[in-house]
């Protein structure tokens, strides 16, 4: 048993986690030696990994305080990663205490971590759910504690359906979750996309993790957002989505999209 509450022999060490691989682009710790070589193989095929993976999380960032500020006290976080700073329920707690958030992540290790760092107050909740079987995350108790269903959520998709492949329908799975959704919620997505660069390089490191990566088009992603009323300025590259200070010069070079949406 390591101090952290992990049997060692628990964790796969043998194929990079997409988790991990972001934790270690993102300067964080809980990666193992072959996370960080893909990381390294990725920063060599996509050069602007590592500002594009900042700039995602910034585009988070701004995003929660927007949903937040709009009057959403519901978050349903699938794809949450490793605990970073800030995590989601700082900053949207920082602007409303009150916010209830539910983190659901596919990945055993996210969970544990998740688990051990983050509040135990009620108003937050870590579950080991699978974006692929969205009906059984929207019906699990541990997210029914903190979040009704009766009352507008933001859902947060973010860095994470492009780890679904077409043969997933990552369409229907978007849908069914916007179904589950009152009039009044937000999505808040980010996507992976191949339209700045060729990234096949960057999709073959991926063939080697536990997920592989799905870079889609500009119309692709956008057609996750279907009933939903896009806020301004629409889907755009993550550094341009309301961005707080001045984007950096290498803003145009980042394979993101985000945007955010409002159910009518
Ligand atoms: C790149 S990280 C993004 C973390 C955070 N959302 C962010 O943008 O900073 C992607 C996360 O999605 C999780 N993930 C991948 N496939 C998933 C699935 N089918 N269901 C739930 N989580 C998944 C991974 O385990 C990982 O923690």
């Amino acid at each position: 048993m390591r101090q952290d509450g992990f049997r060692a022999e628990e964790i796969d060490t043998s194929r990079p986690h997409p988790a991990r691989i972001y934790d270690y682009l993102l300067g964080g710790k809980d990666n193992y030696e072959v996370d960080r070589h893909a990381g390294d193989e990725l920063a060599v095929a996509a050069p602007e990994v590592r500002i594009g993976v900042q700039a995602n999380r910034g585009f988070l960032q701004r995003a929660v305080r927007y949903v937040v500020g709009s009057g959403v006290r519901q978050i349903l976080d699938i794809g949450t990663g490793l605990p970073t700073s800030p995590n989601v329920h700082e900053i949207a707690q920082e602007a409303a205490p009150d916010v209830r958030i539910a983190y659901v992540d596919n990945d055993p290790i996210v969970n544990t971590y998740a688990n051990a760092l983050l509040s135990r107050s009620g108003a937050t909740s870590v579950v080991l759910g699978d974006l692929r079987d969205p009906r059984a995350v929207v019906d699990h108790p541990e997210v029914r504690k903190v979040i009704d269903f009766d009352e507008p959520v933001a859902l947060l998709l973010v860095a994470v359906l492009h780890f679904l492949t077409d043969a997933e329908k990552p369409g229907e799975v978007v849908a069914t979750l916007r179904d589950a959704l009152p009039a009044g919620s937000f999505l808040v997505l980010s996507h992976a996309t191949g339209d700045f660069a060729d990234r096949s390089d960057a999709q073959a490191v991926y063939k080697k993790a536990t997920a592989s990566l799905n870079l889609r088009s500009r119309a692709e992603v956008e057609s996750f957002f279907d009933g939903f009323e896009p806020v301004e300025p629409g889907l755009v590259q993550v550094p341009f989505w309301r961005p707080d200070t001045e984007p950096s010069p290498r803003s145009g070079e980042i394979g993101f999209y985000g945007g955010v949406a409002r159910k009518a």
